[in-house]
């Protein structure tokens, strides 16, 4: 199994493209599923899920090319001309749960779909049924026998949906399946990640007739078909905002291409009220951490507020800034794994239910660290990068998941990094 070995301490200078997002790209390649002609994907990030996903979409027999190159020129063809398996196993869904993407574009185009039901993870339960009931209401039957989902329908009939709590993926799903269903569907409280406004950007390439994306009113009117498309995937916000972090833990200076600053002003709020001197510059972001950082309190939230999946990152901040900060994570009810770790490095963090509590700065000295999940994992480097001495992080694959290479990207940057198998 893959380990890194960090020797912490030193200040990361230089310019790094940010590459494409990963939760974007994954609904976009189950969006191939909803014609029979070619979908081509760019900027397409060289991740784990994504390779995932294209096995996904093979064992349904959907001709893939790629997923090949990185950085701008990733790139992945999908041509889903028949599907001879309108199922997603177990073995896939269990090692990632984006999986239930296919279920909305199964149902929506085939009338059919068998997805195994993904389990709870590190940081919650995270059932589905808000996608299940929302489907059901697009007149799709559901069924749920031996740890499987099965949705039938003959062709879905559009409608008036109101999700009860705002889900991201639930959102894609659902918007993915309405496209061809027959007549309007408006789906109010849906999520407002920039990710989502990408896909409809996809679909409305592919012949889709989607408007209100990036409002919590989505309106959806069902065409009989859709066709090829080409799109490049937005920039990865979390990643940038993980290299911000990386930048002001380490007070040093680097300037972030490729990034898309509108998708991150809750994190860079939050880090310049920390006192982090973030700015635009040519089209990207520049980050130079200096003093101290100051305390500042967090409360994750849905889109547009501070992403739960930058709450790990900002700990690892906490842990250097003078003060008390206190982070609530509001959307997952098990997101601290983290904490016990960075307290084994020396940091100061009582977590009491949805709170952490971090007094800082405390310094952190190097250690033996396990990475729970993938944003865990990101933090953890990030102590790491901060620690004096050898910080060895274990179960490294979580954080290949979604982050393309990212010890030679820190590498190139002045990070003291390695990875090695043991
Ligand atoms: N929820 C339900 N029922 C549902 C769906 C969601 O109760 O049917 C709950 C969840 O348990 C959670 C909350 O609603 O407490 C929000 O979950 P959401 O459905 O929005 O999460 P998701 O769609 O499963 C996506 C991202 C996550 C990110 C969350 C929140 C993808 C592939 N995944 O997950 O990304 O944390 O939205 O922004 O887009 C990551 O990249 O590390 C990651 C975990």
């Amino acid at each position: 199994m893959d380990k890194f070995r960090i020797e912490g301490g030193h200040r990361l200078e230089g310019t790094l493209r940010v590459g494409g997002a990963k939760n974007a790209a994954l609904p976009e390649m189950a969006a191939c599923l909803l014609t029979g002609e070619t979908i081509e994907l760019r900027n397409l990030p060289r991740v784990r899920d994504i390779q995932t996903m294209a096995r996904l979409l093979a064992h349904m027999s959907v001709e893939t090319e790629g997923p090949e190159g990185e950085g701008e020129s990733g790139r992945v063809r999908l041509r889903a001309a028949t599907i001879s398996h309108a199922e997603a196993p177990y073995d896939l869904v269990k090692t990632m749960r984006a999986s239930v993407l296919v279920l909305g574009p199964l149902v929506g185009r085939t009338g059919y779909a068998r997805v195994s039901m993904p389990g709870g993870c590190a940081i919650g339960a995270r059932p589905i049924d808000l996608h299940l009931k929302a489907l059901e209401r697009l007149g799709a039957q559901i069924t749920t026998e031996h740890g499987y989902v099965e949705a039938r329908a003959k062709r879905l009939r559009g409608t008036r949906l109101l999700f009860d709590r705002i889900t991201v993926t639930g959102t894609e799903n659902v918007m993915m399946a309405a496209t061809l269903a027959e007549g309007e569907t408006i789906l109010e409280n849906a999520a407002r990640e920039p990710e989502i406004a990408d896909l409809a950007r996809l679909l409305v390439a592919m012949g889709a007739k989607i408007e209100g994306a990036s409002t919590s009113t989505i309106r959806i009117q069902g065409v009989p078909s859709l066709h090829a498309a080409e799109h490049k995937v937005i920039p990865d916000r979390i990643a940038a905002g993980t290299f911000l972090v990386a930048g002001a833990i380490t007070g040093g200076d680097l300037l972030l291409e490729g990034v898309e600053p509108e998708h991150l002003d809750a994190v860079i709020d939050k880090l310049a009220e920390c006192g982090v001197e973030i700015r635009r510059e040519g089209g990207g972001l520049r980050v130079r951490g200096g003093a101290h950082a100051q305390a500042a309190n967090v409360d994750t939230e849905e889109y547009p507020g501070f992403p739960t999946d930058m709450q790990a990152q900002y700990m690892a901040l906490a842990t250097q800034a003078e003060g008390t900060s206190i982070i609530t994570e509001t959307i997952f009810e098990n997101r601290f794994l983290h904490a016990s770790e960075m307290v084994r490095m020396g940091a100061d963090i009582s977590v009491r239910g949805n709170q952490a509590i971090v007094r800082g700065p405390t310094p952190l000295t190097g250690a033996a660290v396990i990475a729970s999940d993938l944003r865990a994992s990101a933090s953890l480097v990030l102590a790491g990068l901060a620690a004096q001495g050898t910080t060895i992080v274990d179960r490294v694959y979580h954080i290949d998941r979604g982050y393309e290479r990212i010890e030679e990207k820190l590498r190139s940057l002045g990070a003291c990094i390695e990875r090695f198998s043991a």
